[in-house]
């Protein structure tokens, strides 16, 4: 994340190459690291999957994901057979010992010529019942023997629930160190959600004025307009809860109420996101169904196209009781957010794609203007869009030009594309050059983690002992069940649905 210094020498391994998140983001996201000049002179990577592939076949397969994922768009063909050279492909059974031997072997001879040993990032893109084999192989081959120069990636979801995140970090804690672990959450890998650090603790304007004196209540919407598409099967067994929640939202959670941290080293900081997650008050189970809202999406129209509804999709359960939104109410118990609700809410088959954070601020203690003047008076908020717009805004009031005076809501709108000419890099660009420079700040510690899910067990364990009898609850296309209006509304606020940044209509 602060470092402007090349990676040293390094092979990437990837477990799972011909899956899709090795053709969709890894390899288009390292050949733009490329393209921008970030990889070390000496680097190479090697794709490992199950199916018979030859060096040259999943070089083509790679070059159609750049072709077609990539934020460049089409490959260079100059460019692309000089970064080729440096793929490869091995068939591999990850149980099977016998493969990790040839793995050891080739990556001695790639580091060969090199004349010292590389740094070596295993990518575990795989289904995470691969784990406990793929890194007891690691082990016993003495592939993954050094403790400055080996890293091992783990993708999303780790863990099912509290026991068994536990499980798993102990099955990696038993061979590799903490610091040589990186789980993955790509949304700290967006630059907007980096920004949030920048943004609070760069400076002195906001600081004095983030919390609870000041601040009302905080929103965190995360909406997608997709349903589960070709995903069905891993989705039915997750949901929106463990999908979406107990990581991207607790996160940008975590970086709207941490405290600032005194460096930025990886640990300080995240040691500050440990205290907020510990900090969130824990429900008891009575308590669930007062504070949280699911719901599944029915058939209905988005965009003027009609849609299936989540039972009839793909790979899911006709009886599937599975929440595609989430809507919690939650409160940090310390004291700058004591009694501030922070409303979340996420969900599949919602009318827009959008996240964005709103801190609605508290109104001001005496209005002197007459009610003439304030009909459409708002309270001041800070709109944080994370994308698709990227930008942040602040909202305030101003006399409307006129005789009278009338006060409407403006905006003060930074925006990424008016202020900065640069496309931003892809989340998986930051993610794995971090990776390669060794800086975990941006990747989940095993506390954390298992922070996360013991939040959320109470509401897994009292959604799983109760099987909803309203599913689905809402029709694709609309913004969730009415029960997540009234989670809301009890409080006498409403959720905010933002339009695109430059308009300012929102009410
Ligand atoms: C993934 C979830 O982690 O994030 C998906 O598994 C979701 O279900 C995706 O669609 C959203 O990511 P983004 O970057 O498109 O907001």
């Amino acid at each position: 994340m602060l470092s402007a210094r090349k990676p040293d020498p390094t092979i990437i391994i990837i477990f799972g190459a011909g899956g899709d998140l090795c053709w969709r983001k890894l390899l288009p996201a390292i050949y733009n690291l490329y393209l921008d000049n970030w990889l070390p002179d000496n680097f190479a990577v090697v794709g490992l999957d199950i199916k018979e592939m030859s060096d040259d076949q999943f070089r083509q397969r790679i070059n159609d994901g750049i072709n077609k994922f990539s934020r460049r768009g089409k490959a260079n063909e100059n460019e692309w057979q000089k970064f080729a050279s440096s793929l490869s492909y091995q068939k591999a059974d990850f149980t099977d010992k016998n493969n990790y031997q040839q793995l050891a072997q080739r990556l001695l001879s790639i580091e060969s010529p090199w004349g010292k040993k590389s740094n070596r990032v295993f990518y575990l893109a795989i289904p995470p019942l691969f784990i406990q084999d793929i890194t007891e192989n690691l082990s016993s081959s003495n592939i993954a023997q050094d403790d400055l120069l080996d890293r091992i990636v783990i993708e999303k979801p780790f863990g099912h629930d509290l026991e068994s995140a536990r499980k798993l970090n102990k099955i990696l804690g038993n061979i590799f160190n903490e610091c040589q672990i990186y789980r993955i959450d790509h949304y700290l890998g967006k630059e907007t959600v980096q920004n949030m650090m920048a943004f609070r603790f760069a400076n002195a304007l906001f600081e004095p004025i983030w919390n609870r004196n000041f601040i009302d209540h905080v929103q965190i919407t995360v909406s997608e307009e997709v349903g589960v598409e070709h995903r069905g099967s891993y989705y039915d067994h997750a949901g929106a809860l463990r999908d979406m929640i107990q990581n991207h939202i607790l996160q940008l959670l975590c970086l709207t109420a941490m405290e600032p941290p005194v460096s930025f080293s990886a640990d300080e900081v995240r040691n500050k996101k440990v205290d907020v997650l510990r900090a969130i008050r824990k429900y008891k189970p009575e308590d669930v169904h007062n504070v949280s809202v699911r719901g599944q999406y029915g058939g209905g129209w988005l965009e003027g196209n009609k849609i299936v509804g989540y039972k009839e999709e793909p790979g899911v359960n006709p009886q599937s009781n599975i929440e595609t939104f989430a809507a919690i109410k939650f409160f940090i118990d310390n004291w700058r957010w004591q009694d501030v609700p922070f409303y979340i809410r996420t969900g599949k088959r919602l009318p827009v794609k959008t996240s964005v954070i709103t801190i609605q601020f508290r109104p001001v203690p005496h209005s002197a203007f007459p009610n003439e003047s304030i009909e459409n008076w708002q309270p001041n908020r800070l709109i944080i869009n994370i994308q698709p717009e990227m930008g942040i805004r602040l909202r305030f009031q101003a006399k409307q030009p006129g005789l009278k005076m009338l006060l409407t809501p403006v905006d003060m709108i930074f925006n990424y594309e008016n202020a900065y000419k640069t496309e931003p890099p892809e989340a998986y660009e930051t993610l794995l050059l971090d990776v390669m420079l060794g800086d975990a700040t941006l990747f989940m510690r095993s506390d954390q983690v298992e922070a996360a899910w013991e939040l959320l067990m109470p509401i897994i364990e009292t959604w799983e002992s109760a099987t909803p009898t309203d599913f689905p609850n809402y029709s694709g296309g609309t913004w969730g069940p009415e029960a997540a209006e009234a989670l809301i509304a009890r409080d006498g606020k409403n959720w905010l649905i933002l339009p695109a940044i430059n308009h300012s209509n929102s009410k």
